[in-house]
């Protein structure tokens, strides 16, 4: 598979598991939830959720402006089936198409509404990307994207270091550098300020409290099994090779993250940005 943008080779990475993001909804759901509260468009005519994932809360945008045309766009057809399979009205326009070959002058009609929740930190020319899509925003209309700033967290510096030590180093290390995606929250700032009239940028580390699930993994690898570790888990298909680094990883996690009579704390920290286009 290669980049769309710079036709170089991209680095493999697992398919997108729906039942496998869907372990931890609550907690992944609650910060978008905060931040589309910051939206104050009243009558939006068309939405985007970019990245709309399994689309339960691309629904949400569908139920809070029922007469919006609303679209989903995420580049997994796992996703996407998972999405449609829940929309059984087909209230949302599902389409699948890479963030970074999406043109939103291609949807007809200027778009109001633009969420990216949780999906920007896998594109890595976002920084490139955002301004074209707010510029073509409509009048008065609000991009609102949040992207998690953990990459330095125990979670992922552990990921990187197990990685540097395995027998598959070289091969690993090209997923995992793509995964450090996100900027600093006065980038974002700095970037929207320039296309936007207004600008609201802030971060938020939640204390999350996890559970292990019913099989006893630690919750914290069950949680990046969903999302930080398939640039791992798509390289490393050799069982084998696979075991050697969930093992690795799996101590490291235990120790990082202890478990707890009340369960494991794992702090996340997320950047939110909401920028509204100069109105009509
Ligand atoms: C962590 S999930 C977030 C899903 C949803 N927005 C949510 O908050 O639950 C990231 C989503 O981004 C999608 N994605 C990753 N890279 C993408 C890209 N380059 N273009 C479009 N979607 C992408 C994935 O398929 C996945 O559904």
């Amino acid at each position: 598979m290669t980049d769309p943008q710079t036709n170089e080779a991209t680095p493999a990475a697992a398919a997108w598991s729906p039942a496998q993001y869907a372990h931890f909804s609550d907690f992944r759901g609650r910060p978008f939830r905060e931040l589309v509260a910051r939206v104050d468009a009243v009558h939006p005519e068309v939405v985007v959720d970019l990245g709309c994932g399994p689309g339960e809360l691309t629904l949400t945008l569908a139920q809070r402006w029922p007469e919006a045309r609303v679209v989903g766009v995420d580049s997994s057809a796992e996703m996407l089936e998972s999405a449609r399979a829940t929309d059984a009205a087909g209230r949302v326009e599902w389409v699948q198409a890479s963030a970074e070959g999406w043109d939103p002058t291609e949807v007809s009609g200027s778009v109001d509404v633009l969420v990216t929740n949780a999906t920007l930190q896998w594109v890595p020319s976002h920084l490139r990307l955002i301004p074209s899509w707010v510029s073509a925003l409509a009048p008065g209309g609000t991009f609102a994207m949040q992207v998690p700033a953990n990459f330095d967290a125990p979670s992922h510096r552990l990921m990187r270091e197990v990685a540097a030590r395995h027998l598959r180093a070289d091969d690993l290390a090209p997923g995992l550098d793509r995964a450090i995606g996100t900027a600093l929250p006065e980038t974002y700032a700095a970037l929207l300020l320039e296309v936007a009239a207004e600008v609201d940028v802030w971060q938020t580390t939640y204390l999350q409290v996890l559970q292990p699930p019913a099989d006893g993994t630690h919750p914290v690898l069950d949680w990046v099994k969903g999302t930080g570790l398939r640039p791992v888990l798509g390289v490393l298909t050799d069982a084998a090779e696979r075991d050697a680094f969930v093992t690795d990883y799996a101590a490291e996690i235990e120790k990082a993250y202890p478990r707890r009579p009340f369960g494991v704390l794992f702090p996340f920290t997320r950047t939110f940005a909401v920028a509204r286009t100069t109105g009509p």
